[in-house]
C-alpha cells in the first residue's frame, strides 16, 4: 500500500476535472439514465462532483455538499434503482479507462462508490 492519497496518485485536481467532464458528457448520452438529470443545472453538478470525488479521493478539501441520502432521495420517489446504479458506474469506469487510469486505482475507486450504493438508493 502507498502512503500518498488516491487522489495524489490519480493526478490532482487537473485528472479528477478532466474524468469529471468525461463521465458527465457519457452519463448524459446514456438512454438508461439521462432522464434523472433533465431538470439538473450541469455546470453546478459538475463542480459539486469535482469537490464530492476529490474529497472521496483523500483531497485537502472539504465537501461541504449534501450527504448522498439527501441528495438522491428525490431521484428514489422517481424510480432509481441498482440497475441505474450500475449504469453510472458503468461510465465511471469507462471514463477512467479512457484516461488510461491503471487497473488497480480503477478498482479502488469502484470500491469507494459501492460504498455509496445504500444511500444513494435510500436503503
Ligand atoms: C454512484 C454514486 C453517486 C455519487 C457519489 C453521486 C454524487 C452526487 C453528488 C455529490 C451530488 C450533488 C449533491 C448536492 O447537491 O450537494 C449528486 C446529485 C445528483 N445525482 Fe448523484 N451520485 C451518485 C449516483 C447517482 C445515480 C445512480 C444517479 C442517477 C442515475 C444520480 C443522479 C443525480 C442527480 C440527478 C443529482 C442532482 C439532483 C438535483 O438536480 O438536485 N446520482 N450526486
Amino acid at each position: 500500500m502507498s502512503d500518498t492519497t488516491l487522489y495524489e496518485r490519480i493526478g490532482g485536481k487537473d485528472a479528477i476535472d478532466a474524468a469529471v467532464d468525461i463521465f458527465y458528457g457519457k452519463v448524459l448520452a446514456d438512454e438508461r439514465i439521462k432522464h434523472f438529470f433533465d431538470n439538473t443545472d450541469m455546470d453546478e453538478q459538475r463542480k459539486k462532483q469535482k469537490r464530492f470525488l476529490a474529497y472521496a479521493f483523500g483531497a485537502p478539501v472539504k465537501y461541504e455538499g449534501k450527504d448522498m441520502r439527501t441528495a438522491h432521495a428525490h431521484l428514489v420517489e422517481r424510480g432509481l434503482n441498482d440497475d441505474h446504479f450500475n449504469a453510472v458506474g458503468e461510465n465511471l469506469v469507462n471514463t477512467l479507462i479512457d484516461l488510461k487510469v491503471p487497473q488497480d486505482m480503477i478498482d479502488e475507486v469502484v470500491a469507494l462508490v459501492e460504498t455509496t450504493r445504500d444511500d444513494v438508493l435510500g436503503r
